[in-house]
Formats: C-alpha cells, structure tokens, sequence
C-alpha cells in the first residue's frame, strides 16, 4: 500500500475543479485517504487540507487549527474530519488576516473572510453533524471548502500588495 502524500502545487488541473461528493463511506479507499489527508497535513504543519491537494478530486475537507510553526498563534482544537459539506454564513462581518497554503508555498497574503459559519457535513462514517465555527477556524474551513470549488486563497486577495513572501511573514510576525 503507498500513501498518497504528494501535495499538488498551483497549477495541477485538479486543484481547479468541483469536487465531487462522496457517496461511498464504508470503501477502502475512502479510509486511506482520510489516513493519506491527515497525515500530510501533520507532516506539513497544515491546519488544514483538502482532498484535491493529495490529487483526489473529493468533497472532503479537514479542519485542525492548532498552533504550528506555520500558525505560532493558531486556537488549538480536535481536528475535525468534513465530508460533504455545506455552509451558510452566521456573520458577515469581513475580518481580513493572513492565509498560506500548502499548494502555494513560500507566500502569504491577506484574505477577507465571514466572521463566523455554520456547516453541515457528514463525518467519517456518513453520520450528518453540525458545527459552528468563528474566527480562525470558521477563516480555515472557508479556505479548505474553496478548495472542493476549485478555487485558492489567491483568487480572493484584493491587492497584489496584500501578498508576500514567508520568510517576509516570519520576519514579521516575530517582530
Ligand atoms: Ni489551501
């Protein structure tokens, strides 16, 4: 068995398009992809992933905001395994903040996101679950669910002033 780990870069076809629902729960396949997802997201101190970034073009997301040395300064919480899911939006309020992304590696940029969402999903074993994220992780989930539309955090940046480098990033954050 070989762990699918590979994590697509800008620019793989699959990184662009709708993922596809998941129907099939109790197959194989299904679970070593949930085991492939976690682990690459451990591995590279992600806070979240989503399955088009290991090549599968899935509606499966993972949410896992803990502080990394990516995110010194991220909430730590379970991670949180999303299949299939669905969001509406519980407050609007525009926070703007810092997003990286493991398929655009070596940059940052600042991102508007909604406050705070309230998502369905099913969870690993087709169960239907609900939760209310705000903040950094409602900012995650928003970025891993772009992600199931074939969209990255680039596409939502205002100003090619609002990207720069993470070794720029680091600097700052450390200041
Ligand atoms: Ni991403």
């Amino acid at each position: 068995m070989t762990e699918k780990t590979e994590i697509m870069q800008l620019g793989a076809k699959v990184l662009r398009q709708q993922a596809l629902a998941v129907d099939d729960f109790a197959s194989e396949e299904f679970q070593r992809l949930i085991d492939s997802l976690h682990a690459a997201m451990l591995e590279s101190n992600g806070v979240g992933i989503a399955a088009p970034q290991l090549g599968v073009s899935r509606r499966i997301v993972i949410v896992a905001s803990r502080p990394t040395a990516r995110y010194p300064h991220a909430p730590d919480m379970a991670p949180l395994i999303m299949v299939n899911p669905r969001y509406e939006v519980l407050d609007a309020t525009l926070v703007k903040d810092w997003e990286g992304c493991l398929s655009v590696p070596g940059i940052r940029a600042l991102v508007s996101r909604c406050r705070a969402v309230e998502v369905e999903y099913q969870d690993i074993r087709g169960k239907a679950s609900k939760i209310l994220l705000k903040d950094f992780p409602a900012r995650v989930f928003q970025h891993e669910y772009d992600h199931l539309q074939g969209m990255v955090y680039l596409d939502r940046v205002e100003s090619n002033r609002d990207i720069i480098s993470e070794t720029e990033f680091f600097k700052q954050i450390a200041a």
